[in-house]
C-alpha cells in the first residue's frame, strides 16, 4: 500500500491533533484504552481490590466515595489523591477513615501497575476501575468502564466547597448535579450508593434529632449513637438491614422515612415524578442497577476544565517532578 503526499499530511495533522488533545485534558474515553499498552490493567486492579477487600470490606464503600469526590471536584482527574497541600488537608479531615482506606489501596494498585506497565495508567482511571470493582464485589452491577482519563497537575482550591452537603434540599442537590451535566434521574440513581457504607454522627445529628419527616423508631435508635449536644458521636450505617450489600434497599428506606442524611430523605416527598422514580427503584432492583451503571459512566465522563494541565502521575499522591 502506498500513501499519497496528501494522506501523509492528513496523518501528521491527525497525530498533532491527538497530541494536543491529550495535553489539554480533553479526552474521549474508551473501555479498550489500555488494550495495547497495559492489557492486564483490569485484572491487576481487580486482584488487588479483591485481596484488600477480603481483609477490610469497608474499603469498597470508601473507594466508591472517593470516585464521587474526585469526579465532582474539577472532573475525574485524581486531584482528590494529592497530598500535602493545605487545601486537600481539609478534605481528608472531613472523611478521615474513608480517605485513608482509599488512598492506601490506590497506592498499592499503582505500584503493581508501575511495575507491569510503567507510566501508563492514570490514577484517575485506577479510581474509576477500583470503584467499578468495589460495586460488583458488594453484589452490585458490573459494566465496562470507559478509560483514558488523565491526572491533574494542580489541585482545585474551591472544589471541596462545591461538593453537595448532607443538609442540602432537593433543589440544591439537583442544581449541584446539573452543573456537572447530571440530571435528577442520574442524581437519584447515584445517591443509591448510600445503600452501602457509613456516616459520622456530625453528618446525621440534625436529621435524627430535629427532623420531623422521620420514622420515630429509626430516629430513636440513631439518637443513641448521636445525641444532641455531644461533640463526639458514633458512625451509623446508611442502610441498617444490608449495610454492605449493594442493593436497592436505600430506596425502601427512603419510603419508610429512614433516610440517614437530610440529603437522602430529600429525594422522597418532593413531588410526583421524583417520588415515582424512588418507588420504582425500590421495587425494580434491576432498573436501579442499570440506571446506576449508566450514571456512573456519565459521572466518570466529567472531565477537568480545558485549562487544567494533565499527565499520567507516577505517584498518585504527588505531581510528577
Ligand atoms: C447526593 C449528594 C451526596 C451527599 C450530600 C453525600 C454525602 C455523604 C456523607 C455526608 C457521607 C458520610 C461521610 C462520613 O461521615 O464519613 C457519605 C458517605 C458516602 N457516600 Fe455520599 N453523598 C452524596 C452522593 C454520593 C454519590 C453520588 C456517591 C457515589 C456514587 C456516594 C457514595 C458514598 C459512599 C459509598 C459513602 C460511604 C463511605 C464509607 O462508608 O466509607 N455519595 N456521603
Ligand atoms: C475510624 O476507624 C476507627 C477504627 O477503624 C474508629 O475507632 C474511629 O472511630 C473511626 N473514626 C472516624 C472519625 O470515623
Ligand atoms: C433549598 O435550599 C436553598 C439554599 O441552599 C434555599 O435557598 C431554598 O429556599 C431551599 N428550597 C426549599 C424548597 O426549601
Amino acid at each position: 500500500m502506498s500513501f499519497s503526499k496528501g494522506s501523509w499530511v492528513a496523518l501528521a495533522l491527525l497525530l498533532f491533533a491527538a497530541l494536543v488533545s491529550s495535553v489539554s485534558g480533553d479526552h474521549k474515553l474508551s473501555a479498550r484504552y489500555y488494550d495495547k499498552t497495559c492489557p492486564n490493567v483490569q485484572r491487576i486492579v481487580r486482584t488487588v481490590m479483591a485481596n484488600t477487600v477480603a481483609r477490610d470490606p469497608a474499603v469498597s464503600p470508601a473507594i466508591l466515595r472517593l470516585f464521587f469526590h474526585d469526579c465532582f471536584v474539577n472532573g475525574c482527574d485524581a486531584s482528590v489523591l494529592l497530598d500535602s497541600t493545605p487545601f486537600f488537608e481539609s478534605e481528608k479531615v472531613a472523611v478521615p477513615n474513608a480517605s485513608v482506606r482509599g488512598y492506601k489501596v490506590i497506592d498499592e494498585i499503582k505500584s503493581v501497575l508501575e511495575h507491569d506497565c510503567p507510566a501508563t495508567v492514570s490514577c484517575s482511571d485506577i479510581i474509576a476501575l477500583a470503584s467499578r470493582d468495589a460495586i460488583s464485589m458488594l453484589g452490585g452491577p458490573n459494566w465496562r468502564m470507559p478509560l483514558g482519563r488523565k491526572d491533574s497537575r494542580t489541585a482545585d482550591k474551591d472544589g471541596a466547597e462545591n461538593l453537595p452537603s448532607p443538609h442540602d434540599n432537593f433543589t440544591a442537590l439537583v442544581s449541584t448535579f446539573r452543573e456537572r451535566g447530571l440530571n435528577a434521574r442520574d442524581m437519584t440513581a447515584l445517591s443509591g450508593a448510600h445503600t452501602v457504607g457509613m456516616a459520622n454522627c456530625k453528618n446525621y445529628r440534625d436529621r435524627v434529632n430535629d427532623d420531623i419527616d422521620i420514622d420515630a423508631s429509626f430516629a430513636e435508635t440513631r439518637r443513641k449513637t448521636c445525641p444532641v449536644g455531644y461533640s463526639e458521636g458514633g458512625m451509623a450505617p446508611f442502610d441498617e438491614q444490608t449495610p454492605m450489600k449493594f442493593d436497592n434497599a436505600y430506596y425502601k428506606d427512603l419510603i419508610a422515612r429512614r433516610g440517614l442524611l437530610s440529603s437522602d430523605q430529600a429525594l422522597y416527598g418532593s413531588g410526583e415524578r421524583q417520588d415515582d422514580l424512588v418507588k420504582m427503584y425500590s421495587t425494580k432492583g434491576e432498573v436501579f442497577a442499570k440506571d446506576f451503571a449508566k450514571a456512573m459512566i456519565k459521572m466518570g465522563n466529567i472531565s477537568p476544565s480545558k485549562e487544567t494541565p494533565v499527565e499520567v502521575r507516577l505517584n498518585c499522591r504527588m505531581v510528577n517532578w
